[in-house]
């Protein structure tokens, strides 16, 4: 197998798959732009690739799969285009239930979705609800998410522990911080991408992806399609994961059966 990826393998051709892929999915407006069409455009052409980064995680039994859909940061943004991308997740979330619940996915929001409307708290609530007894891939949607909100609400809460007596602050170590984080009850991603052709991981999950190998596409999201997908878990393939081990030490370790 090449680095490349030109071959296109089946399963069997890798010889580690992640468990968690997480997407910084970047480059609608490029997209659009390209096409001379309206920002929004490349949004909507992007749901296209989130139906089959989802069919390719399914298809290789990977754990979870979370897609970085919208920041803290991007309330910035046009007004007009904030409230085309929030019509865009009410009609997907209400769109696409049934094709997760026939693929056996289980949807989960991160983020403070406190700041989204009523009506699209609901509907986030609704499809959660109807998705929870799945049992085959996670499927987070990162919405109002940022890396140091998640670790800031962390610290909170932990400081409000440590304030009623629940908890002294000399206990505080990074596994009760990990586990007051969003999605503590799953793995950490193994495989960070970003489409797009940025290389900066914009305040997505800064804790949890301390380990995480980082694969950089210069694909516009909307044509990051399956292939593209496949690609990016060739170059996962490839890699050897140490963390903080020499070679000789993981190898030493892999054979007594302690690291994954
Ligand atoms: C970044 O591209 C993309 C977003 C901020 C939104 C992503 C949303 C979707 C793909 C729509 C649907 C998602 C779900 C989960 C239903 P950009 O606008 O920053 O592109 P640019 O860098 O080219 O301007």
């Amino acid at each position: 197998m090449t680095q490349s990826g030109i071959d296109l393998m089946d399963v069997d051709g890798l010889t580690q798959l992640p468990r968690h892929v997480a997407i910084i999915m970047d480059g609608n407006g490029r997209w659009a732009q390209q096409r001379n069409l309206p920002r929004h455009a490349g949004h909507k052409a992007g749901v296209k690739t989130v139906r089959s980064s989802v069919e390719q995680s399914v298809k290789y039994g990977i754990e979870v799969l979370t897609l970085f859909a919208f920041s803290s940061e991007n309330w910035k943004r046009p007004q007009k285009e904030v409230s085309l991308l929030m019509d865009l997740f009410m009609v997907a979330l209400q769109r696409e239930v049934k094709r997760l619940k026939r693929n056996d996915v289980r949807l989960r929001i991160i983020g403070d979705r406190s700041a989204f409307s009523e009506k699209l708290q609901q509907r986030i609530a609704a499809a959660e609800a109807d998705t929870a007894n799945n049992s085959g891939l996670v499927l987070q949607i990162a919405a109002n998410y940022g890396g140091r909100w998640d670790i800031t609400q962390a610290v909170h809460r932990l400081a409000l522990k440590v304030e009623s007596g629940q908890l002294k602050a000399g206990a505080i170590d990074e596994s009760l911080i990990s586990s007051e984080l969003s999605f503590s009850d799953l793995p950490d991603p193994d495989l960070f991408i970003r489409t797009g052709g940025e290389q900066r991981i914009s305040n997505f999950m800064l804790w949890q992806s301390a380990y995480s190998e980082l694969y950089f596409s210069e694909a516009f999201w909307p044509d990051f399609d399956a292939q593209a997908f496949d690609q990016a878990l060739e170059f996962f393939s490839n890699r050897q994961r140490r963390f903080g081990m020499t070679s000789e030490q993981l190898a030493l370790a892999e054979n007594k059966g302690s690291v994954e």
